[in-house]
């Protein structure tokens, strides 16, 4: 196992390190360590994407001479507590967390601080603690952003068409990037709003009505169902502001079961988030209208060489200008690009092996 403490201090002091424990894999160019043990804890099997993301963070240490610990917290954040103690006592060189309950870690990762872990936090901050070194994610606001975007020219509110009735959906409360998706969206909505060619007739507009636990899609259906049977007797609903596929498939079963998609009643427009395979045919069929593509196996490779350079002694790559903040410091951050995906441009998928052509059929 790698000397973490030694590591930690820096490239000068790690080769010292390595020659006085008769380390070999050391190249000349002081890159790479080998025989090093990353754990990874994972929030959820129940999504493709934590799938991939899993996969794919296990296969870029691997190529970098890393081997892995992947836990799977399967939606429990104590489950995860516990998995992530364990992978400490194992003794693990350094940890990439995508945490379940973005503020229920604090204990566990005093503990990693205590054995000098370093830690990552994958795709959600993690908050409240000094003990995180690295974030990498995605511009979280834009992602957002480009939901907003869509709605916006599908209904061609730039154009003054109006009014329109809306629904708005939030991701889990306890996750961190909630609130960036619908603050981003909320910045190119509201103008609509207030010039009322978007109506919200349930008026759940405020974070606490319209989060979604654990971004269930089930919860979402029945909370869809709800407002259907409540507020759209005698109107229509023209669309629906959903942060993630798997919420965006629930709404879609709520209002295509009370005859939205047949007849004269056409579908709401209905945005997501991760370009699940499901999501992706189901924009091809014309049902979902839209989902942001984030490919996670560029997030897998951020993590990856963030964990490779703290472990090898050098100053990861991060921009300082966009640290996020966590309560309690600027975490320095990597954020990578997200892209809009709708039925006029699903081919990027393919283009980039996200999926083959026959996987999409
Ligand atoms: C968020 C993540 C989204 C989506 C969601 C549900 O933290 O950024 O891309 O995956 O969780 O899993």
């Amino acid at each position: 196992m790698l000397n973490r403490r030694a590591v930690l201090a820096g490239a000068a002091s790690l080769a010292v390190t390595l020659s006085a424990c008769g380390k070999e894999n050391e190249s000349s160019s002081g890159s790479s360590p080998e025989g090093g043990t990353v754990g990874i804890a994972m929030p959820t099997r129940a999504s493709d994407r934590w799938l991939t993301d899993g996969k794919s963070v296990v296969e870029r240490l691997k190529d970098m001479g890393y081997k892995s610990k992947l836990v799977y917290g399967d939606d429990d954040p104590k489950a995860q507590v516990s998995q992530i103690g364990d992978l400490v006592k194992q003794g693990v060189d350094a940890l990439i967390i995508a945490a379940i309950d973005n503020k229920s870690l604090n204990g566990v990762l005093q503990q990693a601080a205590d054995a000098k872990i370093p830690v990552i936090s994958y795709d959600r901050l993690i908050l409240g603690t000094k003990n995180v070194d690295y974030y990498v994610s995605f511009d979280n606001e834009m992602v957002g952003r480009m939901q907003a975007t869509h709605i916006i020219k599908k209904l061609e509110l730039a154009k003054g068409k109006g009014p329109f009735n809306i629904e708005l959906f939030a991701g889990s409360p306890d996750d961190n990037n909630t609130k960036y998706f619908f603050d981003g969206s909320m910045a190119l909505l509201q103008p609509y709003l207030d010039s009322k060619q978007l109506i919200v007739p349930s008026g759940e507009v405020a974070m606490d009505r319209i989060t979604t636990l654990r971004w269930d899609g089930p919860t979402a259906e029945k909370r869809m169902s709800r407002l259907l049977a409540k507020w759209y007797r005698n109107q229509t609903l023209d669309a629906v502001l959903s942060p993630y596929d798997g919420i965006s498939r629930g709404i879609l079963t709520a209002v295509t079961s009370v005859g939205y998609g047949s007849g004269v009643k056409r579908l709401p427009v209905i945005t997501g988030q991760d370009a699940e395979l499901a999501s992706v045919k189901s924009i091809i069929a014309g049902k979902q209208s839209q989902t942001v593509f984030k490919d996670v196996r560029r997030l897998a490779d951020a993590a990856a060489t963030v964990v490779d350079d703290v472990l090898s002694g050098r100053d990861p790559w991060v921009d300082s200008s966009i640290a996020y903040k966590n309560g309690v410091k600027a975490v320095p951050a990597v954020l990578l690009q997200p892209t809009s995906i709708d039925k006029s441009n699903y081919d990027v998928l393919i283009k980039d092996e996200y999926f083959t052509a026959a996987e999409l059929e």
